[in-house]
């Protein structure tokens, strides 16, 4: 039971590949736009590609004879999806309507789906469910939504098992080798102002929420990778399941209180932040319902929020040398 993991040699596809190739093989394929081979473990087959190239899938599908299948291969910044939609529709949807019908005709019978919290838009509630509207404010959403309205169709019409995951705000790293190479996020974008001697921009303190900052589930990357084997597990017990779970740590925490843990980790405590206006299509609080997946998977998170930065910060370093510490 061979399972290929797309964008695999990614950020968060590299963390899946290690917690999922102690438990069953897998093959990666990975365009390398922004993964790198130099992240995956020794053994583990890497097939350069896109998934928009059929003829590739088919090859691999059926010279690897996949039974299962974790697409993570995208494109993920919000902002660069309002400036190129169509990139995004191309490499998202197209990308994925591709993966499935390789999978369809291969008779892939498990399909576990990356998708985001973005698909909620801008929710006003104080713990997002998965029954919470779904309003995206960005192609990226979108893409994102309309993603995981073509898993279930297919899950349904060609009797796969799938689930597709939202992920929360995801940070840190199970080793510095495996670090977040983007700067697109708070934590790495204050790493970015810090290690550069300029202090901290908080993108609006006038939100209502108790310090005025806005407020994110994070959640440690290696929680993320837990999860997905959780899932897999999930999906090869029970054939008939078409699961949409949130993947966060449930408790909310501020920019503001962020950036204090993180210039007590980095040690800048001499560059306290300094406020600048809102940030645009920023909501003021989205944070996870997790009872679902504790309920489907029995999963949790168990990494807290200073382990997050902490390895964070061992990744920025070791990639980095020069950097001020
Ligand atoms: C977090 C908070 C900023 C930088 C992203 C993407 C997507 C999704 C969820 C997976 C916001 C504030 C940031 C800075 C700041 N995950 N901020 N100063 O916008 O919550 O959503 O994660 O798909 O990746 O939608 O994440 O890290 O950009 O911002 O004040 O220098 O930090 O305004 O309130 P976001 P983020």
């Amino acid at each position: 039971m061979t399972w290929l993991i797309t964008g695999g040699a990614g950020y968060i596809g590299s963390h899946v590949v290690r917690e999922m190739t102690g438990a069953q093989p897998v093959v990666v394929l990975d365009d390398l736009s922004t993964g790198r081979a130099e992240r995956l473990p020794a053994g583990v087959p890497l097939v350069v590609g896109s998934v928009l190239d059929r003829p590739l899938l088919d090859r691999v599908l059926a010279d690897h004879s996949v039974t299962g299948i974790v697409h993570i291969a995208g494109k993920k910044q919000v902002a660069e999806s309002v400036e190129r939609p169509l990139h995004y529709y191309r490499e998202n949807v197209d990308g994925l309507r591709t993966l499935l019908e390789a999978a369809a005709a291969a008779g892939v019978g498990r399909f576990l789906f990356s998708s985001s919290a973005a698909v909620y838009g801008m929710p006003d509630v104080d713990l997002v469910t998965e029954d919470t509207p779904c309003l995206p404010l960005s192609p990226y959403g979108e893409t994102k939504l309309a993603g995981e309205w073509m898993v279930a169709a297919a899950g349904k019409a060609y009797g796969m098992a799938t689930a597709s995951l939202r992920y929360f705000n995801v940070a840190g790293a199970a080793s510095a080798e495996l670090g977040d190479d983007g700067v697109f996020n708070l934590v790495p974008m204050v790493f970015e102002r810090l290690t550069a001697g300029e202090p901290p921009r908080v993108f609006g303190d006038d939100y209502p929420t108790p310090d005025g900052t806005c407020v994110r589930d994070y959640v440690h990357v290696a929680d993320i990778a837990s999860a997905h084997v959780a899932a897999a597990h999930r999906l090869t017990e029970d054939p008939s399941a078409a699961l949409v779970l949130n993947i966060g740590r449930g408790e909310g925490a501020s920019v503001a209180e962020m950036v204090d843990i993180i210039l007590d980790v980095t040690g800048h405590t001499g560059l306290p932040p300094v406020t600048g206006p809102r940030r645009p299509g920023d909501p003021a609080r989205v944070v996870a319902a997790v009872d679902a997946i504790g309920k489907e998977l029995d999963w949790s998170a168990r990494h807290d929020i200073r382990t997050m930065i902490e390895s964070a910060w061992e990744g920025w370093r070791l990639r980095h040398p020069d950097v001020r510490t």
